[in-house]
């Protein structure tokens, strides 16, 4: 097990009657002004709007509304903008991941003069943890980021076709995660979002680090999880244990503990993100096209083991043969994602020319670090691109 330090102050408040009694306050204790950020209006349809409008009557809340999925940067310059001129003291950020994310980059933004996207990049030195950020309370509408209990946040410059990862010093200071917010999420959404959640573990489990039995125990039991509540939230969106379960579940697998004692090295996100950058396309499918594939990448006689271990436990294979246990977890791995009717091919995606894919590569190599180590097993630009042209075709799947 490697050293680690592990702190994390967002407060929670799970469950069914937290929001209408307790919102208020938990805004009002950082000030009167309020930046309320929100999506594209999927709150309004919900009636979740009017309920934070009423419970906020005695407050001067100014919005940012519109922030898109894969948030932009010019969100951030907007609500940077508001921030300034409001003197805003809070965030409240409602919404999924997206919303989140960039309420997240505001926060920080308000306390810098130059333009936002200087912050996401680290430009000029620009560190964020450098900086003070606004306290930011959400309230989550989707299951899948884990942007509710950490500091993490993905920005996208669509002039630049990048999308970069950046932290601020703080996690959200109270997060409101009711699972029957969720219920009207979209099942191309659900099941994106429960991809993303596997895929977190994933990227914590796959991992250099050895004899890390807690951490690897604790992954086992939230990918069982979400394997599980996955296709019952498809089949039965209001069904609250499955709902209850994805959303904790998307916490846990991003707030730090599953990565404690870990190297911690990503490499299917840093991959995704690309075509994220360059098509903008929902970041849990594009997770859930390339995994299978980088699975069967790196299994190696190195890694076969940690494979194998992989399917006894999470999918609850049995026999002796290591490699012979991996391969079909590999492929139950396909099946299980298949099986939420996400598209198996980038095509299914509208990605039909490899055009871009070695330049999409050098970056995904070139950020994740993906040949120093960076990631589980080295991967080359070569690597990676022929990863992409794994994912057009289903050939080695089925
Ligand atoms: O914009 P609105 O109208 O709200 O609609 C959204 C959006 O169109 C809709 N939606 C959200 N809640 C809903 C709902 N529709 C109906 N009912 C509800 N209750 O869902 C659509 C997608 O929302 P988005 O916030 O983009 O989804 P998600 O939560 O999956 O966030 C994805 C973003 O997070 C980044 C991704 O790269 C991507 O940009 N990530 C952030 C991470 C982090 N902060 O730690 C880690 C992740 O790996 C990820 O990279
Ligand atoms: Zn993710």
């Amino acid at each position: 097990m490697e050293d680690f330090s592990f702190q994390n102050k967002t407060a929670i408040r799970f469950g069914k009657h937290h929001i209408d009694e307790e919102l208020h306050d938990a805004v009002a204790q950082f000030g009167q002004k309020v930046l309320l950020t929100y999506g594209g209006g999927s709150i309004k349809k919900s009636g979740l709007y009017d309920r934070v409008q009423e419970a906020l009557a005695d407050l001067q809340v100014f919005e940012l509304s519109g922030i898109a999925p894969n948030p932009k940067i010019d969100s951030i310059r907007d609500g940077q903008k508001l921030a300034k001129d409001h003197d805003i003291d809070v965030i409240l950020s409602v919404g999924g991941g997206s919303v989140l994310d960039a309420s997240k980059v505001i926060a920080s933004a308000k306390f810098y003069d130059g333009d936002a996207w200087d912050l996401v990049a680290d430009r000029g030195g620009q560190s964020r943890s450098n900086i003070d950020q606004l306290p930011v309370v959400d309230i989550l509408t989707l299951s899948a980021t884990g942007s509710e209990m950490n500091a993490g946040s993905v920005i996208s410059n669509p002039d630049l076709n990048v999308k970069l990862g950046t932290y601020g010093p703080n996690t959200p200071a109270v997060s409101f995660l009711d699972p029957q917010l969720t219920y009207s999420v979209s099942k191309w959404q659900t099941a994106a979002g429960s991809f993303d959640v596997f895929s977190h573990l994933a990227e914590q489990y796959f991992d250099r680090a050895k004899a890390n039995d807690v951490t690897s125990g604790i992954i086992e039991g939230m990918m069982r999880s979400v394997i599980k509540w996955g296709p019952i939230a498809l089949a039965e969106p209001d069904n609250y244990d499955a709902r209850a379960n994805l959303m904790w579940g998307a916490t846990m697998a991003l707030n730090g503990i599953a990565r404690s004692g870990n190297k911690n090295g990503w490499t299917v996100h840093p991959i995704e993100h690309e075509l994220s950058a360059y098509y903008d396309i929902t970041h849990g499918v594009g997770l859930a096209i390339l995994t299978p594939r980088w699975m069967k990448r790196v299994l190696s006689d190195e890694t076969q083991a940690r494979f194998a271990r992989y399917g006894r436990e999470v999918w609850h294979l049995t026999g002796d043969n290591d490699l012979d246990v991996a391969q079909r977890a590999i492929q139950a791995t396909y099946d299980w994602i298949k099986s939420l009717d996400i598209p198996m091919i980038l095509p299914g995606v509208d990605i039909n020319s490899e055009e871009k894919f070695v330049e999409m590569a050098q970056e995904a190599v070139r950020i994740g670090r993906l040949n120093q180590n960076g990631g589980y097993v080295n991967l080359t630009v070569d690597d990676v691109t022929a990863l992409y042209h794994d994912s057009m075709t289903t050939i080695g799947f089925e």
